[in-house]
């Protein structure tokens, strides 16, 4: 069995692989140091594109034009990017063992890799609605959606199935934007999910509101309350029928779930120090084992603006947890001090002709701004959360570039309060001050 040795080894090729190879020759590399081992077959991409563009009936995103770092207008990392650089991406290889003690993991094929620093980029897995135990849910023409292949097995139902008909289980971004995306591929579309309103995890009532008049409005059709519980197929095992609690069937073409994410931490167990469901890190994205770091979806990291730890799935903390890290893993060996990781949360989508900004945290009271009927056109409207008499979070949607600068400032720096009035009637005029 083969063995080798580098001096870095990044396990996954995804988001942050991409941006951790960007900061290592960034900050010098020699050739033969760095090795990154993605299960994937393809180089280090942009992931968001696959819920959006990639879907489009026409003029789709396809590779090689979404390579890392497009997403922060930085060089497009070809495969040929990471040979010149001396680097070896080694793709549609799977690490099927990780012994931290003795650093040395093994891949599928048996090869295995011996390094002085790792660092773990795994990313998140689908959760299924087999693991729920739900019924049929192993059927032909379900889709989940996290790597490239999953998205040209949509893509080729889609094409198969003019016009048909899509089911989408889950309400969360995932449900969203492909509600959106099958709507612009002139699919009937019915999205269910259990909660009262769309994407409870960051939305407030007021919020979600918009967004489920506005997808009313483009004619999705949009069952809450209930779950997906069972499937009926036809006489080939494809999807015919979802099969919901509250006793209603839907026909379907196709069923895209979208229920959530689970980091994949699985190589790791016992191994590494966990907490809320990632592998802990400190502020430099090591973990509780020297020589050892975890980087974007997997990493439970100090929230150093809230005091607390988090683990966050979402692409610009993996693009700056993976530059961190090597900047981190760098001034060690260079006997430097270095600054502890200070994120301010920042999530994004994008869907139809809608695009919405989030910044800070969502907790506290929330009040509404703006025009938030959906019927208006270009509709621009907001929320700020309030906490302990400062303004913590604000989400906007459809702002200009300044008015999004301002908004993550204001998440920035939380400002006081002093009339709650005032603050509703100054609306975003309240950002743009600060
Ligand atoms: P990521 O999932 O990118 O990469 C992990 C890589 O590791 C994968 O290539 C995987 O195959 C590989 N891997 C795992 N286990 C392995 C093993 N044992 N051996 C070898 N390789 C292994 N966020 C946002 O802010 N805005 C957005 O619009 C979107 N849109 C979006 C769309 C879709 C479809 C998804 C699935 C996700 C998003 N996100 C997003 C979330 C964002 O993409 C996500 O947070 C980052 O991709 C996380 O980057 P990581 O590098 O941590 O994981
Ligand atoms: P999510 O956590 O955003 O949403 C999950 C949703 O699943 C919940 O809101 C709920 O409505 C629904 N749900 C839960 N159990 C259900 C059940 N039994 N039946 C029906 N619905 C059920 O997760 P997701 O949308 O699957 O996204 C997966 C991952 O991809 C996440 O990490 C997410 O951050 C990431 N992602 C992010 C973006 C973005 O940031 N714009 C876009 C796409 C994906």
């Amino acid at each position: 069995m083969a063995e080798k040795f580098f001096k870095y080894v990044i396990v996954g090729g995804g988001v942050a692989a991409g941006y951790a190879a960007r900061e290592f020759v960034k900050l010098g590399l020699k050739s033969g140091e760095l090795a990154i081992i993605s299960k994937e077959a393809v180089a280090p991409y942009e992931r968001p594109a696959l819920s959006k563009a990639y879907l489009f009936p026409e003029g789709a995103a396809r590779l090689p034009g979404f390579h890392v770092c497009v997403g922060i207008g930085g060089e497009r990392q070809l495969p040929e990017w990471y040979s010149e650089k001396g680097i070896e991406l080694i793709l549609s290889t799977e690490v099927v063992k990780a012994e931290i003690a003795s650093k040395t993991l093994t891949t599928a094929e048996g090869t295995t890799f011996k390094y002085d620093t790792l660092i773990i980029a795994t990313g998140s897995t689908v959760i299924k609605l087999s693991d729920f135990g739900v019924q049929g849910a192993d059927a032909k023409g379900i889709f989940y959606l996290r790597e490239i292949a999953e998205a040209d097995a949509l893509v080729s139902a889609i094409q198969s199935k003019p016009e048909g008909t899509a089911v989408i289980v889950g309400g969360g971004y995932i449900g969203l934007e492909l509600a959106a995306v099958l709507r612009i591929n002139k699919y009937k579309v019915k999205m269910v999910y259990p909660e009262p309103w769309c994407m409870p995890r960051l939305f407030t009532a007021d919020i979600a509101a918009f967004y489920e008049g506005y997808y009313r409005g483009k004619g999705v059709e949009i069952i809450k309350g209930t779950v997906a519980t069972g499937f009926v197929t036809d006489e080939h095992e494809n999807v015919k029928i979802v099969k919901l609690k509250d006793g209603r069937e839907l026909e379907a073409d196709i069923v895209v779930v979208g229920v959530g994410g689970r980091p994949l931490t699985g190589l790791f167990k016992g191994q590494l120090e966990e907490e809320k469901g990632g592998i802990k890190t400190d502020g430099f994205f090591k973990t509780s084992v020297p020589d050892v770091y975890a980087v974007g979806d997997v990493a439970t990291f100090p929230m150093k603006i809230y005091g607390d730890i988090r683990r966050v799935e979402h692409v610009d903390h993996a693009r700056k947890s993976a530059a961190q890290a090597v900047q981190a893993i760098k001034a060690k060996e260079e006997g430097k001090s270095f600054e502890e990781y200070d994120y301010l949360p920042y999530f994004y989508s994008r869907s139809f002709d809608l695009s919405w900004q989030f910044y800070g945290d969502n907790v506290g009271e929330a009040i509404i701004f703006g025009d938030n009927n959906p019927a208006t056109p270009k509709a621009k409207f907001g929320s700020y959360w309030i906490k302990d008499g400062r303004v913590v979070g604000v989400f906007l949607e459809n702002g200009t570039p300044e008015e999004n600068k301002a908004i993550a400032k204001v998440a920035r720096l939380k400002p006081l309060v002093e009339s709650k009035e005032e603050l509703i009637k100054d609306g975003l005029a309240f950002a743009s001050k600060i």
